[in-house]
């Protein structure tokens, strides 16, 4: 799909890119010629897939951070730089993958499990932009950000059973569309991706935890199919690399249609079967 030299020459910082779609972006970008800096709380699938990008021939290295500590961010920035031997690393690319998230009915929730979606997902979004926006500005280079979001993201949506994310991914996309007009004098570019379902170990695990809520989802699902992290993958390395310079403030679903399929006040007529529509039909002839 692109010139392999795509992301070459640049440095790319991913959250949570250990595991699931950070893995699947942070494999894609190496294949494009990025060097990669993987951040996330548990170091085995840091380490797993730093070797595996090494196997590929691209550099990269990894730190064990908890983002929802902005002093934590500020080490690991300290890390890159020792990593790659130049300032905060030479990290050019922020991608805010890392997330918490469950399913629950909202009146069983503690505080602290509001509070541990939002650190991870809101605050942890918002450290590590505010730690590379301020290099990047002092610095005088540009930079790139991309926030990996939701399709309930968008606050005139939301979802019911997952409110400390829907809250704390609109917040995200806020910040994205906000920063986006006020460091476009920086030339700092913020977009976002709001994926639909894409069955990665974390999310399904907490999101679609049986066979039987899986096959329900597909079957519910406009294409009937999941995405494919490579599908994501391509999209991300399309808005992070030059070839997007001049999109920016913009949020892109990649969901087959799930999400509109909600809104379409007739969409639910694609149950129907010909013999329903036969019946409709010479009805409406009466
Ligand atoms: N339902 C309701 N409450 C829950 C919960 C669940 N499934 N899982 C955790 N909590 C609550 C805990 O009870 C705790 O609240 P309390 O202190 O009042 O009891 C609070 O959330 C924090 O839990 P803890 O396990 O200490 O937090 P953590 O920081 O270690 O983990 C999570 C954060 C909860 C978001 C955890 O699921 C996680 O680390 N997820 C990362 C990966 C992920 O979610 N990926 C999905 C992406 S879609």
């Amino acid at each position: 799909m692109f010139q392999t030299d795509l992301l070459k020459g640049r440095t790319i910082l991913i959250t949570g890119g250990g595991t699931g779609l950070g893995r699947a972006m942070a494999l894609r970008f190496a294949e494009l010629g990025a060097s990669l800096f993987l951040v996330g709380r548990r170091e085995d699938p840091l380490k797993q897939t730093t070797r595996d990008i090494i196997a590929k021939g691209a550099r990269a290295a990894w730190f064990s951070a908890d983002i929802r500590d902005f002093a934590a961010v500020e080490k690991l920035l300290d890390a890159a730089e020792k990593e790659f031997g130049r300032p905060f690393g030479g990290i050019d690319t922020l991608v805010n993958n890392a997330a918490g998230n469950f399913i629950a009915r909202t009146e069983k929730l503690s505080p602290n499990a509001f509070n541990a979606v939002v650190g991870i997902v809101l605050h942890g979004a918002f450290h590590c932009t505010l730690a590379l926006g301020r290099r990047w500005i002092a610095a005088k280079q540009p930079g790139t950000v991309l926030n990996i979001v939701t399709t309930y993201a968008d606050a005139n949506c939301g979802s019911g059973f997952v409110v400390p994310s829907a809250c704390a991914k609109a917040g995200v996309l806020a910040m994205t569309r906000s920063l986006a007009v006020e460091w476009a004098r920086h030339h700092i570019r913020l977009n976002a991706i709001a994926p639909g379902p894409f069955p990665t170990e974390g999310a399904f695990s907490r999101l679609v935890p049986s066979k039987e809520l899986e096959e329900r989802a597909r079957n519910h699902h406009p294409m009937k199919r999941f995405g494919r992290p490579e599908e994501l993958a391509n999209l991300a390395a399309y808005l992070v690399s030059e070839q997007a310079g001049y999109v920016n403030g913009e949020c892109v679903v990649i969901d087959g249609g799930e999400w509109i399929n909600g809104a379409g006040e007739f969409n639910h007529f694609t149950d129907m079967s010909d013999a329903d529509w036969d019946a409709m039909e010479a009805a409406r002839k009466k």
